[in-house]
């Protein structure tokens, strides 16, 4: 078995996406080899800087890799139908992988959406932003990173699009944001003295979980629900509640690297800012997309950022200022997201919801099967001879 295919299952980031959490934090080992799959909060496989900070993750991915319990390595899901058709267990080499990716996709990039293999309805500027990034991804001469950031590529060109930039904005209801308002203003004054955490690799900065109580959980999810169903154009009858997370607060300082979520269960999302806090003359912390589903950076109402990225990145990203009482909508599976700035306001709280179609059907392995066989690239097979992986 290669190791590209370990450990498949129950991996992601927690707090921003990632599965249904309402416990401390308890990282996995997992979770820094498979962050494409959002759990908490920020993907590694993103860096805002390539070389060193890859170098980096490459050796946390092997260290965390030899951690994985034998219980944790490549399980296909049995008798399950996956989005693209592909076989649902795992493959058991590249051969067999790169012999079902030709039978469903024949060539990169795909020419259908998954699921309801629909014609992908890409823009112009999305095929040639992928094109350069693609390029980058060529480049990468670890071979974990680079399967890594394949498999990201491949969802983040397979899954469906649902709306025309992939994010939007709109509010909480005024009673709703009331409540939480309230819920967290009395949990502050305790905050700084309760557990505080950080993610390595994926955030900076301290972080700490205020838990809702159940029923305004289910208010916020439900009123999520309806204003996400508008902005998508769908039924909200038809959007399943997947995750609703405590108010994420972030202490000054942090940083929350741009990533994508997990496909199983996170794909019509929002994030809910609850409060924050600013001295005079602070910058925001804004919300950024690396870019929409457009490919086009426009902010309607925010400043433009660039971060230039020698290896991923050649586009500003899309920044906005999401306001306490506000809500941004965002396809958290496709649409590349994050905080990467740092937050210079003394504190920023948000609560992530996070919603999938019944019946969703696209698993991890339809990611598997969807990364092109020439990720496995000349530059990587030198490399490999190199240093014998
Ligand atoms: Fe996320």
């Amino acid at each position: 078995m290669r190791e590209w295919y370990r450990a498949r299952e129950g991996r992601g980031r927690r707090g921003e996406g990632g599965p249904a959490r309402h416990q401390p934090f308890r990282p996995r080992a997992s979770f820094f080899i498979f962050p494409a799959l959002d759990v908490w909060t920020f993907c590694p496989l993103r860096p805002a800087a390539a070389p060193a900070p890859m170098r980096c993750l490459a050796a946390v991915a092997a260290a965390a890799a030899a951690l994985l319990p034998a219980g944790c390595q490549a399980r296909g899901q049995q008798g399950s139908q996956t989005a693209s058709g592909c076989d649902p267990n795992m493959p058991r080499d590249d051969g067999v992988r790169v012999k079902e990716f030709n039978r469903i996709y024949g060539k990169w990039p795909p020419k259908i959406s998954l699921p309801g293999k629909e014609p992908q309805r890409e823009t112009k500027e999305w095929l040639n932003y992928h094109r350069k990034k693609e390029a980058g991804l060529m480049e990468l001469t670890d071979h974990t990173q680079r399967w890594e950031f394949w498999l990201e590529q491949a969802q983040i060109r397979l899954l469906k699009n649902f709306t025309e930039t992939g994010w939007g904005q709109g509010h909480m209801a005024k009673k709703t944001h009331k409540k939480v308002l309230d819920h967290f203003r009395k949990s502050l004054p305790e905050l700084a003295k309760k557990s505080n955490h950080s993610i390595p690799l994926y955030t900076t900065g301290e972080q700490v979980l205020v838990n809702l109580p159940n029923d305004l959980s289910q208010e916020v999810t439900e009123v999520a629900r309806l204003k996400i169903a508008e902005w998508a154009k769908v039924d909200a009858s038809t959007l399943e509640p997947t995750s609703t997370y405590g108010i994420q607060n972030y202490w000054k300082g942090s940083t929350l690297k741009t990533h994508v979520d997990r496909v199983e269960t996170h794909i019509l999302s929002a994030v809910y800012c609850v409060d924050s806090s600013y001295p005079e003359g602070a910058e925001p912390w804004l919300m950024e997309t690396d870019p929409d589903v457009t490919g086009v950076h426009a902010a309607p109402r925010a400043r433009n950022v660039t971060y230039p990225d020698p290896c991923l990145r050649g586009h500003a990203s899309e920044a906005v200022d999401v306001k306490p009482g506000e809500l941004f909508f965002y396809e958290s599976a496709k649409l590349v997201h994050g905080r990467p700035t740092t937050l210079q306001g003394d504190y920023s709280a948000h609560i992530f919801i996070h919603f999938r179609p019944y019946g969703w059907s696209f698993q991890n392995v339809d990611r598997v099967y969807g990364v092109p066989p020439g990720f496995n690239g000349a530059a990587l097979r030198d490399k490999q001879e190199a240093v014998e992986l």
